[in-house]
């Protein structure tokens, strides 16, 4: 299938006893037995839904992956890939990743045992520095969440295969309308379908995928021993979501570098980082590796923490709320929401400046 049809159809079929057009929901816990040791295929919601099912056939259909295993939130994604790992397992992660995943390293992974190098992922050679012979998994964002830095997928993928290490891409801000992590040779692909892929803010959730059937198998024992699963109904609601991405998607890009153009020619914007710039240090690799730049985008207002309150405070159409990749605008303000607990030297450490803005623009 084409990209837009998968989008539409892929991992569905009209429902065989009544022909429905779209799935039903499997609103259920458990499976009544034939006889003992035969089922219909499920026994028990934690291990398997028909509703889940659909969705996960629907996600490896449109990510052009073998398999998908959803989770209860992206969070539930990261951990449930970092869990197959021993205690002693180095990774190396993105510098600039979305703040939920270094708080799952740094303040609950690293007391089981694992260890954490940060390195800015848009320098391949800093990741190949950074490998220690414990090594075993590279965890990158592309772009990132929230200074939209750009990796190229294939250049760090070469490095994990040279060194037998895991490459794992939180492709989340682009989904596969845009970066094909997999094809271009990483080994796992992950996203918060809370994002672009469900669209309209509805529900929380996670999805990993690949084309590699152990660790496939591997995601499904997570699912069942850890348990973190989403719901039929909000399996159902991704499923729905899903069929407008390639629409979306296109829009979402399209208005995100109408609006990045305006934001840097503005007199009261220092600057603006969105890889559809030609600014932006790693566009060449942007427009080679995606196609499309999505509609993320974080600017630097003149006058800090002040302008930034103002800004906050003066919005009318764009929510002034922490999520992204919805149909609605979504503005936030890194110092004073998001990492209003961090210290100011820390954030500026990372380049969250007091006037950082992110915005994801919507449809
Ligand atoms: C890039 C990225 N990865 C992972 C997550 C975590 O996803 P969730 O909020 O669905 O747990 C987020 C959430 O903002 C995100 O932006």
């Amino acid at each position: 299938m084409k990209f837009d049809t998968a989008c539409v159809r892929a991992g569905i079929t009209p429902d065989p006893t009544t022909g429905a057009i779209v799935p039903p929901i499997y609103q259920t816990a458990t499976y009544v037995l034939e006889e003992v040791g035969v089922t219909k295929g499920f026994d028990y919601t934690r291990s398997s839904n028909p509703t889940r099912q659909t969705l996960e056939a629907a996600l490896a259909g449109v990510e052009g992956a073998r398999h998908g295993a959803t989770f209860a939130s992206g969070m539930a994604a990261v951990d449930a890939v970092l869990r197959t790992f021993d205690a002693g397992t180095h990774v190396i992660c993105s510098d600039d990743v979305y703040g939920g995943v270094s708080r799952l390293f740094n303040t609950v992974l690293a007391r089981h045992g694992f260890e954490f190098t940060y390195v800015d992922t848009s320098y391949p050679e800093r990741v190949a520095a950074a490998v220690r012979p414990n090594t075993r998994l590279i965890w990158m964002e592309t772009p990132t969440n929230p200074l939209l830095k750009v990796a190229d997928v294939a250049a760090i993928s070469a490095i994990g295969k040279a060194h037998g290490i895991l490459v794992a891409v939180d492709s989340t801000f682009c989904t596969p309308a845009i970066l094909r992590p997999l094809e271009q040779g990483a080994d796992l692909a992950m996203h918060s379908t809370t994002k672009y892929l469900s669209g309209h803010n509805q529900i929380i959730g996670g999805v990993v995928l690949t084309n590699d059937d152990d660790w496939y198998q591997k995601l499904r024992y997570q699912q069942k021993a850890l348990g973190a699963i989403p719901s039929p109904f909000d399996s159902w609601l991704v499923m729905m979501g899903l069929k407008t991405l390639h629409l979306r998607m296109a829009r979402h890009s399209a208005s995100g570098l109408l609006v990045a153009r305006w934001l840097a020619a503005h007199p009261k914007v220092e600057k603006v980082n969105y890889p559809g710039l030609e600014s932006h240090p790693f566009h060449d690799v942007a427009r080679r590796t995606m196609n499309g730049y999505s509609g993320m985008i974080s600017f630097e207002l003149r006058g800090g923490l002040e302008a930034g309150r103002t800004l906050m405070n003066s919005v009318q159409l764009c929510a002034l709320a922490e999520s992204l990749g919805a149909v609605e605008t979504m503005i936030t303000h890194p110092a004073t929401m998001t990492h209003a607990a961090v210290p100011r030297a820390d954030r500026l450490a990372r380049g969250l400046t007091d006037g950082l803005v992110r915005l994801s623009v919507g449809i």
